[in-house]
């Protein structure tokens, strides 16, 4: 709490220097360029362009307000003292130092994405996905795929990648630019200057939870997930549309549930020690592959996270969120976060009768996904078989 309090002050120091800085520096090139100009015709163009340089100014004070408000999280030195960390992984000693953190300074943001806070609840599904920057191929996909911006059974669909940053110096700068870039033709990404890695997830759903607090609390549902899986979102709305008594201001966490669940203890991907999380098992979660979820019950998770460490594997975390609330999460056979089980029932994975029925499919190549999607939109597109998964 004294931290935030601490930056908040340094951020508004620095807002009023820079507001100062920008002022002073237009009207001097005001003055400047009117000493140089003769003709009031040049005169009226030059105030054209300042009244366009000042709204550039406003509008950047006005979206980028969190560029200014959070200065670095210190590495945590004392870290090194739990038992074995000099035998941790890399990753896991990354995480271990930067536990803590839970403010990053925004890169790119859409405070407007919903229409203010005010008027979210007009907002029926909003899509967030999670992708990290060299992604470019699968957000453009996605794009013109199952996470098109639109208007689906008379509600409106709502698209937002959720990043950080990769690498470091040049290469950094390089794939910032390209967000930046697929930010301003298509205006639905979030950034955070943090490391997009694996452990580092969990911070990417938070400071999204954050982020949704402040600019679209009443969507009524959300689907979180990855930027590579086959999302059925006209089935999604369907869905969501057809439960009774939940406008999204009730409890919904749904998607592929996971009960009993042990943390890897030996060294992977998903390597998880007895000193980052005690307990054999890990509460009830959904996949992360792809959830569906209330807009209320995305805010009870953002509330209680706010006194829960973090746990470097972020589904699991979300169900440790929901238990601590008292909620629970559940199944939804027509979520395939794992992969469709081809193997058994002779059951081809391009087959677009197949994932007519489903909600959602992990995990997919992006051409295929582009292809299956078309073909299910096919008009002339007949399923005689009823599938069975
Ligand atoms: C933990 O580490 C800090 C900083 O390295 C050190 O000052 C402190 O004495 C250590 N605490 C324990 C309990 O070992
Ligand atoms: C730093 O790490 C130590 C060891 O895990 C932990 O006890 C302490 O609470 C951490 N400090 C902060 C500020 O999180
Ligand atoms: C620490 O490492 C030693 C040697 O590998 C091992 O025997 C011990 O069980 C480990 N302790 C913990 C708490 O991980
Ligand atoms: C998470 O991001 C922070 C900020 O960039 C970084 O310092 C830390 O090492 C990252 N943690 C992991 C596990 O990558
Ligand atoms: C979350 O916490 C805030 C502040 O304590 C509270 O106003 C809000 O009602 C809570 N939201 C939910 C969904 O529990």
């Amino acid at each position: 709490m004294h931290q935030r309090l601490k930056m908040i002050r340094i951020s508004w120091k620095w807002k009023k220097r820079a507001t100062t800085f920008l002022v002073v520096g237009l009207f001097g090139l005001l003055a400047f360029e009117l000493c140089k100009s003769s003709s009031k015709h040049e005169t009226d163009h030059l105030r054209v362009d300042l009244k366009e340089d000042i709204r550039k100014v406003q509008q950047f004070f006005k979206s980028n307000t969190y560029v200014f408000t959070w200065s670095s999280c210190e590495q945590n030195i004392s870290a090194t003292n739990i038992t074995n960390f000099s035998s941790f992984p890399g990753p896991m000693k990354d995480f271990l130092y930067y536990r803590h953190c839970r403010h990053f300074p925004m890169l790119l943001d859409v405070p407007d994405k919903c229409g203010g806070a005010s008027q979210s609840a007009e907002v029926f599904l909003l899509l967030v996905i999670k992708s990290s920057p060299v992604n470019y191929d699968r957000r453009e996909v996605l794009r013109k795929t199952w996470a098109e911006e639109r208007e689906q059974n008379g509600v409106w669909i709502r698209r937002l990648f959720i990043s950080g940053t990769m690498d470091s110096g040049k290469e950094k700068e390089r794939l910032n630019k390209i967000l930046e870039l697929e930010h301003r033709e298509h205006n639905d990404i979030l950034q955070w200057d943090f490391s997009d890695t694996f452990y580092n997830l969990t911070l990417k759903q938070i400071l999204f939870l954050e982020w949704m607090e402040r600019n679209c609390p009443k969507a009524r549902f959300l689907l979180n997930g990855d930027d590579d899986v086959f999302a059925n979102t006209d089935n999604m709305v369907q869905y969501l549309q057809g439960l009774e008594d939940n406008d999204g201001s009730k409890h919904l966490f749904t998607g592929q549930l996971n009960v009993g669940m042990v943390p890897v203890r030996s060294w992977s991907k998903y390597f998880v020690p007895v000193q980052v999380h005690e307990a054999d098992e890990f509460l009830p979660y959904c996949s992360g592959g792809g959830f569906l979820l209330s807009g209320y019950t995305a805010m009870v998770i953002y509330n209680m996270s706010q006194s829960i460490t973090l746990l470097p594997i972020d589904d699991a975390y979300m169900g440790m969120c929901l238990s601590k609330a008292g909620l629970e999460p559940s199944n939804h056979m027509g979520v395939r976060a794992a992969g469709l089980d081809t193997s058994s029932n002779n059951i081809d994975r391009h087959d677009p009768c197949v994932h007519k029925e489903l909600l959602l499919v992990h995990k997919f190549p992006t051409s295929h996904l582009y292809l299956l999607w078309n073909r299910i939109h096919d008009p002339k597109l007949k399923c005689f078989v009823s599938t069975k998964l």
